[in-house]
């Protein structure tokens, strides 16, 4: 039977990426002020954190996969102004209607999440690889995932590829000129600038590979995740700010 991660490490990926996404959020501000207005780190931030709050709650019980996406979906809609929240909601209420085994999903069904996902979004949002968005992170990391699926690859071999894609589409957002959303104003003066929803999305494949690589499900008891987590993220010109 193909290897099948749980409810429970979903989950624990979501509280992972929600604690990335608020010790993250002064640097996300950082890029959002060089070619947005400055809110994407405090937007992410505001929507991560009820995200959090809903998933550690223990009166919450999620009885399949899609019952827990379109939990953190309906969250972030809700929560989240801007571009942002309505985008990453879209993400993951379409992923939310992908066919999974209720409380498990081999990895077919999980990059078919990520794929169905990444669908929506850009039916919602109209963005393409290099119009410098989130979509710029995401794509290339479902490819990398369909590549490895393909190829018979493992848990830890996909994610690992899906976060190297997804690394490399964000660090090339800091080379093209951006066609979507405030940024596309500046037109060429977007150029030089990593956009910060590739940024943020780009969290989303890091953490995967921490808390779903392994079989052996990562611990959450709503401390553990910030402090398994790596503290930085890498910005422009491939320099890493720690967040230490
Ligand atoms: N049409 C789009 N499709 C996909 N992603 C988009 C789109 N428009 C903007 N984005 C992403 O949203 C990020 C900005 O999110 P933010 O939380 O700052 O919301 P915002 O200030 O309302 O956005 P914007 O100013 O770009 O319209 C951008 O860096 C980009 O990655
Ligand atoms: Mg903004």
């Amino acid at each position: 039977m193909a290897q099948e991660i749980t409810l429970g490490q979903l989950r624990n990926w979501l509280i992972l990426y929600a604690d990335r996404i608020i010790a993250e959020e002064e640097q996300l501000t950082r890029l959002d002020t060089a070619i947005g207005d400055a809110d994407h780190g405090v937007n992410m931030r505001r929507g991560m954190e009820k995200v959090r709050e809903r998933l550690l709650d223990p009166e919450n019980h999620y009885a399949d996969v899609g019952t827990l996406f379109r939990s953190v979906a309906m969250t972030l809609i809700s929560a989240v102004g801007g571009a942002a929240g309505p985008l990453y909601g879209t993400f993951f209420l379409r992923a939310a209607t992908s066919p999974n085994s209720g409380s498990r999903v081999d990895l077919s069904q999980f990059t078919r999440m990520l794929r169905f996902g990444l669908d929506g979004l850009q039916q919602r949002g109209k963005a393409y690889v290099d119009d410098k968005t989130m979509v710029d992170a995401i794509q290339p990391a479902v490819e990398a995932m369909e590549a490895a699926l393909a190829s018979q690859q493992s848990w830890a071999v996909a994610l690992a590829a899906a976060k190297q894609a997804a690394r490399l589409g964000m660090e090339h957002t800091i080379e093209i000129r951006a066609n979507k959303g405030r940024a596309s104003y500046l037109g060429d003066r977007s150029i030089g600038h990593q956009d910060p929803g590739a940024t943020s999305a780009y969290l989303l494949f890091e953490t995967a590979v921490a808390a779903l690589s392994t079989s052996a499900p990562l611990k959450v008891n709503g401390q553990e995740p910030a402090a398994a987590s790596p503290r930085s993220v890498p910005t422009q010109a491939g320099k890493q700010k720690n967040t230490d």
